[in-house]
């Protein structure tokens, strides 16, 4: 039996494969390449000696997507398929709105069509919204998601909760990530951001590097210890490891099961570059600038749930985050675009 893995050459979809491989779990991955590239498959080979099954499949192609179904025994999915970026989503929300949730309901609707009725779903923080109070936890609303991006996500989730609720066959686990940063030890996978980065730790790395001259701090007068917004940020590779977990509980248990996947602390823009300097003995040009629209204070997440239902803790420091993520950014100056890129 397989665990069918949708945007699996993406960021965080390409850490949980190499978790999964290193198991001896059989994979298959589809996606789309709308933001990744061919040369993940050839590094997740090299990390795990392992040749991942993969098809070139966007999930709205019900008929292509099913064929998958077809081909192979699936247990389980894990759904990261989806388009991310905040700000893009403003202008572009019908593109977001049909991406995920129409090629959501696309997948399941092919899984239930398959009989497959087991799924972990990637949600986001930013379904707690603007108002919610940190540490924020897993039963407080989720209405006011403040993006286009992030309405899809709660959207999602109520759907997933109606579904199981129609029909108590559904094990379904929502898993709400805070900020991911980092890469895989090796340096060979990471985050490829295309164009001018949105977060803050790719940019960090860009400035590094010498890509981008300085950071640009959004803002120094919100209502934390330094005046600079405050995040959770978690080791992409504990993350991978919370869907192993989530996976795990996903067979045992039926109805919906929603974990925060996060380290339950806040560090704010000024201590990340601080650890960053300190991690990688760098200096990170920096200016203040004005607030980024939409950003809030303080997102970090209460883990207590995720901690005692799915024995998962986060096991990275805040060193490891920056040291694993100049790594990568030293050793993939051009990310997959790599011209040294092994390829056997
Ligand atoms: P990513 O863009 O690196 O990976 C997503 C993958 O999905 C990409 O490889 C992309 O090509 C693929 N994809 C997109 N639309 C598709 C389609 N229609 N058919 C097939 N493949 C498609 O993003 P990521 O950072 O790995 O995020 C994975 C999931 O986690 C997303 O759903 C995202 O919204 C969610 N998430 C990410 C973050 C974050 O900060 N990275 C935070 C919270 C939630
Ligand atoms: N920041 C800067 N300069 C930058 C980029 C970011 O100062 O160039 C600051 C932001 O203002 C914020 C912090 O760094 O205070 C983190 O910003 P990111 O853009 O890295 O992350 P966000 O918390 O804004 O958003 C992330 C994901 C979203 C997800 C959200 C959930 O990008 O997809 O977490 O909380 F919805």
């Amino acid at each position: 039996m397989a665990i069918l893995i949708t945007g699996g050459t993406g960021y965080i979809g390409s850490h949980t494969v190499v978790e999964l491989l290193n198991l001896g779990t059989e994979v298959v991955i589809v996606d789309n390449y709308y933001n990744s590239k061919p040369e993940v498959l050839n590094r997740i080979k090299e990390i795990t000696g392992i040749e991942p099954t993969f098809y070139e499949v966007d999930i709205l192609d019900k008929e292509a997507l099913a064929e998958v179904f077809n081909k192979h025994r699936i247990q389980s999915v894990i759904h990261f398929a989806g388009y991310k970026a905040v700000g893009e989503s403003v202008g572009k929300p019908l593109m977001y709105y049909k991406n995920n949730i129409a090629g959501t309901i696309a997948l399941l609707e092919v899984m239930e069509e398959a009989g497959v009725k087991d799924i972990v779903f990637s949600s986001s923080a930013t379904v707690y919204g603007l108002d919610n109070p940190s540490p924020l936890k897993e039963n407080m609303p989720t209405m006011d998601a403040n993006s286009p991006y992030g309405y899809t996500k709660v959207v999602i989730e109520q759907m997933l909760r109606d579904l199981a609720h129609s029909d108590e066959e559904w094990s379904i686990t929502i898993l709400r990530y805070f900020n991911p940063i980092g890469a895989h030890q090796s340096a060979r996978i990471g985050e490829d951001p295309q164009g001018i980065p949105n977060n803050l730790m790719p940019y960090i790395t860009q400035v590094a590097i010498g890509k981008r001259e300085k950071l640009s701090v959004f803002g120094n007068d919100y209502d934390t210890h330094d005046g600079t917004g405050v995040r959770d940020y978690i080791h992409v590779v504990d993350l991978a490891i919370g869907h192993i977990r989530a996976i795990e509980k996903n067979t045992e248990k039926r109805g919906v099961k929603t974990y925060n996947l996060g380290t339950g602390i806040g560090y704010s823009v000024l201590d990340l570059v601080k650890a960053f300097e300190e991690a990688n003995d760098i200096t990170i040009n920096y200016e203040i600038t004005d607030r980024r629209p939409g950003d809030i204070d303080t997102c970090y997440a209460d883990v207590t749930l995720a901690n005692e239902e799915l024995n998962w803790r986060t096991e990275k420091t805040l060193m490891d985050m920056c040291r694993d993520s100049w790594n990568w950014q030293q050793n993939n100056p051009s990310g997959y675009d790599n011209l040294d890129a092994v390829t056997e």
